[in-house]
């Protein structure tokens, strides 16, 4: 449609009509009889769903295809509804979590899962996914860290703008695509005391610097929504914030697609105090420029009153409606309202081999090793368990894979079977081979409570599996529902455990967050592991056996001593429909891991919020001798555990000094290389990421004392060398200086090239 017969049709509809395609209703509401909590007899109404502008939550394209013709039908216009939905990691193939795709370093695998996300799911029949969560994170407390990429605005920058482009692609109108929201905007991700829905308090150079950054990329890179933040910024609900949502959103970073508010964000300004009632929210959004009230009442109860009062204009409708209209014909739903949805092709697309096989690249390229002591892993053992909770656990996607079917994934134990080619019956425990007197068991657990046993693969490797320990502790509440566990049956699998553990010769502690420790409303204050896990751990290590441990976790993790009394550590994240498979890729040492950490660990939760370009204070804590009167803490170290960036490989790579091309720049387009030789010096092919580092040495406002500027993956092979080179500009060297406004400030800079953010191999130049 052109855009003046978006116009006509704009003036054709009623004030009703035009109200109603800013509202979003949840796709339960179209169910028979449901009734959501929260939405009035008035939203519910059938009237309201013959008109309400876009669903939320609705997949399947048989479903999807009968909903949108009955609706079509029905409107007085004819025009067609958005089908939005949350694919955030995954609709059907479900890729490592953001967290884990920012520790990929690899702006490839977020572009290229995204555009499977989009061709699943258009295939299903949604038109735009509420992806991707560009909010910068740096408080591991908070839970929906696993939704981010990491501490990282220029990382994070470079993931969201592919993830954006994967889910776009070059053009809407192409039905394997999907739309995409940039979301939480902003700054969600600073929440106070990393509590969910909490106010954010950040000065305007560090919103600017640290967390408007990443939403712009996405916005540069296409985004057609954007969608408001439940937390206030000093004070000022976002869908509520004038300032943030026109003066910056839409005139500085130039964003003219949809606005739509968080779910109730707009409702929620009136339990904030900031508005009296639903009525006032809603003025204060519509002015604020938000386009849909996302499952409440607000606009469709206030709207039309408020124009009637005089107190909201019809231009101002006018053009939200206009915006919804643009985006609904941008996706060509005026001339085909079904869009890319297809029985048939959803057939051919879902969890297809191609798209099971990028995810396991994904995954392979997710995790993190911490540590391995003695070349620990790979695995080279034959007699090998497999104990904890994780080994057979189906739930190893996030609770953002909404779409997910747990049944797809590959656990870990289904990959260990596929590996050694044990069948699934000789994986039984009934059918396998009975570990009788192979074991000496020293525990006093009588032979009638083992439920494990053997399993031998032609190769001559010999694997056990054992549960270890429950998840979660008996009557731990996540919210939904009461984890209620047996505790005497707790200690069963531990004395199991044990038995186990003596048996074997490596053991593979398969350990974890529970899938609901991390996601929306999951904020923690105690980010250790859980107690039976941590229990399990305790006894399993003080055999001093070759101890790999596994995490899967949505967080940064508290680890206390399980790094010091395992042999290895291999962080998995929430790795996904493949999770199964590219663990043991890596176990096996089919591919090296290559993951680098897109957070800080911690020593301790005190240390929150914890980010590598942090100031240096005016009392740095000095790196050896006395430290009184210095900036520290006495009972913990100011570094994290592990740095941003850090992540072991199975060979070992020697970096050379920093070589710069000269030693000042000018600022009229000139450039300074700075290079660094690598050599892989270890005994395998593997893959390390440089990064490079610039400080500002003085500047009008304190400048951090490292920030990101560049990344680099580089595949070499034994004893191989190459040369990498990045190139400095001026503009890199921007920030929002005390003339409040981005420039650089001449003066000395550092650059450093490492490993990891603590690498202190640096040279200098000057800015002139
Ligand atoms: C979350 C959003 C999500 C929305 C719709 C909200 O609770 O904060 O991230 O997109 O629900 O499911």
């Amino acid at each position: 449609m052109k855009t003046e017969d978006l116009k006509k049709l704009l003036s054709e509809m009623s004030l009703e009509e035009k109200v109603m395609q800013l509202v979003q209703l949840p796709g339960s509401e179209f169910e028979a009889d449901a009734a959501v909590t929260g939405l009035s007899e008035r939203q519910s109404s059938d009237k309201a769903k013959s008109l309400v502008g876009s669903i939320l939550g609705v997949w399947g394209a048989e479903k999807a295809i009968a909903l949108q013709k009955r609706y079509i039908e029905n409107h007085p216009h004819h025009i067609p509804l958005l089908l939005m939905l949350d694919v955030i990691h995954g609709h059907k193939t479900v890729f490592p979590c953001p967290l884990g795709q920012g520790a990929t370093f690899d702006t490839e695998v977020a572009r290229k899962g995204a555009e499977i996300q989009a061709k699943e799911a258009s295939a299903e029949g949604v038109h735009v996914t509420f992806s991707p969560m560009a909010d910068l994170v740096r408080d591991a407390r908070w839970g929906r860290v696993v939704e981010s990429c990491g501490e990282d605005k220029f990382l994070n920058g470079k993931m969201i703008s592919a993830m954006v482009e994967g889910y776009q692609g070059d053009s809407l109108l192409d039905k394997e695509h999907v739309a995409s929201c940039v979301k939480h905007f902003a700054a969600y991700g600073g929440a106070d005391a990393g509590r969910d829905y909490n106010n954010v308090e950040l000065s305007e150079h560090t919103l600017r610097e640290q967390y408007l950054p990443a939403y712009e990329e996405g916005i540069k890179a296409g985004a057609r929504l954007v969608m408001t933040s439940f937390n206030t910024l000093n004070g000022i609900p976002s869908s509520g914030n004038k300032w943030l949502m026109r003066d910056i959103l839409r005139d500085e970073m130039g964003f003219d697609g949809v606005l739509i508010s968080d779910w109730a964000a707009i409702a929620e300004m009136v339990k904030w105090g900031f508005a009296k009632d639903n009525a006032e929210a809603s003025d204060l959004a519509m002015k604020a420029g938000v386009d849909i009230d996302m499952c409440t009442d607000c606009y469709s109860g206030s709207i039309e009153k408020l124009i009637a009062d005089g107190k909201l204009s019809v231009e101002l409708l006018d053009e939200a409606v206009m915006r919804v209209l643009t985006l609904k014909n941008d996706l060509g739903l005026f001339e085909d309202p079904y869009r890319g949805a297809s029985v048939e092709k959803s057939k051919e697309v879902l969890l297809s081999r191609e798209n099971r096989e990028v995810a396991r690249d994904a995954v392979q390229k997710s995790l993190v090793l911490l540590t391995n002591k003695e070349n620990a892993l790979p695995l080279s053992e034959k007699k090998i368990a497999f104990i904890g909770p994780y080994v057979d656990e189906k739930k190893i996607h996030s609770s953002w894979a909404i779409s997910c079917d747990p049944e797809d994934n590959v656990t870990i134990k289904d990959a260990v079977c596929e590996y050694y080619g044990l069948t699934a019956s000789s994986a039984n425990n009934e059918n396998g081979e009975s570990a009788g007197d192979d074991i000496s068991p020293k525990t006093d657990l009588d032979s009638s409570d083992k439920t494990v046993c053997i399993h031998k693969s032609a190769s001559g490797a010999q694997v056990i599996f054992a549960k270890g320990c429950n998840m979660l502790p008996n009557g731990t509440d996540l919210g939904y529902g009461v984890y209620k566990t047996d505790d005497a049956e707790n200690d069963k699998l531990i004395k199991e455990a044990l038995w186990v553990a003596e048996w074997a010769d490596e053991i593979v502690l398969c350990l974890g967050e529970e899938i609901g420790q991390s996601g929306e409303s999951t904020s923690r204050v105690d980010i250790t592991l859980p107690k039976p896990q941590m229990e399990l751990f305790e006894v399993v290590s003080k055999l001093e056996k070759k101890l790999v441990t596994l995490i899967l976790n949505g967080r940064p993790l508290d680890l206390k001593d399980i790094p010091e009394k395992s042999s290895a550590v291999l962080l998995c994240w929430r790795p996904g429909t493949e999770g199964g498979h590219g663990i043991m890729d890596v176990l096996t040492g089919k591919v090296s891991p290559s993951g680098k950490l897109p957070m800080s660990f911690p020593w301790s939760v005190g240390q929150e919020p914890l980010h590598y370009d942090h100031y240096n204070t005016g009392r740095p804590k000095p790196s050896e001798g006395a430290s009184i009167f210095s900036s520290r803490y006495l009972d913990c170290p100011n570094e994290a555990r592990y740095p941003f960036g850090f992540g072991l490989t199975y060979s070992s790579f020697e970096v050379s000094e920093v070589r710069l091309s000269k030693e000042t720049l000018k600022s009229d387009g000139d450039s300074i290389s700075a290079s660094v030789t690598l050599k892989n010096t270890g005994k395998c092919e593997a893959t390390e990421t440089l990064q490079l580092y610039i400080r500002d040495m003085v500047g009008s406002r304190v400048r951090p004392v490292k920030e990101l500027k560049g990344f680099e993956k580089v595949t070499l092979l034994p004893g191989e060398s190459k040369e990498v080179s990045f190139e400095i500009k001026e503009d890199m060297l921007r920030f929002f200086t005390i003339n409040n406004r981005f420039e650089s400030e001449p003066g000395k800079f550092t650059v450093y090239i490492g490993t990891d953010s603590s690498t202190e191999n640096g040279a200098e130049f000057e800015l002139v």
